[in-house]
């Protein structure tokens, strides 16, 4: 039986992620979908919300209303998932958390560096989970890489190689279409497109995996579609705090790529390469060993892989399942919270509004050095230097 309880902001009918989300707060049963306003139309957001099961008195119109409604009620949601665009989730996720709610939040987590600091402030001033959804590092073979980096299977990492690339705004033709233009328009998307869209997936992936932070980039933009003012592709060159060089692809005109996330990590005694593509292998090469493939749900996994591994090996298993695993994560450290213990360190995995306040100062240090002809900068938010 759901032992709490979960709404939902955005994630309308039609909504790219909003599907993702119920899939992946459901899964466990830990969390009963209680209450949303779901769409930018009030109409089509209460009916919407009522076809998915919500009583009618929290089927809200609007995200006021909703923060309203739930703050009154004594079985008031314990989580809210913020799944809206960008350019909402601060004010959204900062009422939620005035308000005494967990909030888990879609990436960017907000628009400038000084919202996240202040996301990151009030977090930890009410003592109120601020998620982030890189969700990406719910994958059991992601958790399990960075089990192996972290007791010692590659040695000292050398290189870290990520990229996001895909080929779905590669139509010059298409610039005009008002569901991709605004992803280029800086009144709309900031200062960055592509890198603060994909990019950022990827940074966050390489610091997760290395258990690094990047300390500082150097990055090449451009808009190869030249209508755009902002960049539709980018290489960035960084530098972590335990001494990984990075590298790191992002493109949003790479035709032929679908989706596009991939991460390898090069140690002193071994290499690994995992693809979003295929989630369920991990290639694993030992210094002067062979290759091998790792598969999911294998026996002899880490404790992190185990515990992230929900099917049984050679059954796929994809992305609604790698935020089911967040949602775990979460609803263990809301649960320890609300009954006063310790959380299993084992679900002390979900990203951090630091890891969003992170992700944010990297993409303002790319868009300036992309100005700046690739000038070296530093990456880390003023909150962390
Ligand atoms: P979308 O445009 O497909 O859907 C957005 C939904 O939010 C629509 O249903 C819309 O009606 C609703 N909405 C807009 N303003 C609202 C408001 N003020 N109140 C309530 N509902 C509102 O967008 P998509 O692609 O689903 O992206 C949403 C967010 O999720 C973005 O921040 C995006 O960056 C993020 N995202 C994250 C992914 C991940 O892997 N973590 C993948 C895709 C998107």
């Amino acid at each position: 039986m759901a032992r709490l309880n979960w709404g939902l902001i955005g994630g309308g009918e039609g909504s790219q992620i909003g599907p993702a989300h119920r899939l992946g707060a459901a899964v466990d049963g830990a969390f009963a979908f209680a209450a949303g306003a779901l769409d930018h139309n009030a109409e089509a957001g209460r009916a919407f919300g009522r076809k998915l099961g919500l009583a009618a008195d929290r089927s809200y119109g609007n995200w006021h209303e909703m923060l309203e409604g739930e703050r009154a009620r004594p079985d008031r949601i314990d989580l809210v998932t913020v799944a809206t665009p960008n350019a909402t989730h601060f004010e959204i996720t900062k009422a939620f958390l005035e308000a005494g709610f967990h909030v888990l939040c879609e990436k960017p987590m907000t628009i400038t560096v000084e919202e996240g600091e202040e996301i990151v402030r009030l977090s930890r001033a009410t003592g109120r989970i601020c998620a982030v959804n890189y969700g990406y590092t719910g994958y059991a073979l992601v958790r399990h890489m960075r089990a192996m980096v972290a007791r010692g299977d590659l040695g000292r990492i050398r290189l870290v190689v990520a990229e996001f690339a895909h080929g779905h705004h590669a139509d010059a033709g298409d610039a005009d279409n008002p569901r991709v233009r605004w992803r280029y328009d800086p009144a709309q998307a900031g200062v960055s497109a592509q890198f603060a869209d994909c990019g950022i997936h990827a940074l966050h992936m390489a610091s997760f995996v290395t258990g690094q932070e990047v300390t500082r980039l150097s990055a090449d933009t451009v808009s190869c579609i030249p209508s755009r003012v902002l960049e539709d592709d980018a290489m960035v060159n960084f530098r972590m705090d335990g001494g990984a060089v990075g590298r790191l692809w992002t493109s949003s005109v790479a035709i032929g790529r679908q989706h596009g996330l991939t991460l390898q990590v090069f140690g002193e005694t071994g290499g690994l390469r995992w693809a979003q593509e295929q989630p369920n292998q991990l290639y694993w090469m030992p210094l002067r060993g062979r290759l091998q493939v790792i598969e999911r749900g294998e026996a002899g996994l880490s404790p992190e892989a185990d515990r992230a591994s929900r099917v049984t090996m050679g059954h796929a298993e994809g992305m609604p399942l790698a935020f089911a695993n967040i949602y775990r994560d979460l609803a263990e450290a809301i649960l320890a919270q609300k009954e006063g213990r310790a959380a299993n360190p084992a679900a002390d995995l979900y990203p951090r509004a630091e890891d969003g306040l992170r992700s944010m100062a990297a993409i303002y240090a790319v868009a300036e050095s992309g100005k700046a002809e690739g000038r070296w900068v530093d990456a880390r938010p003023p909150m962390f230097r």
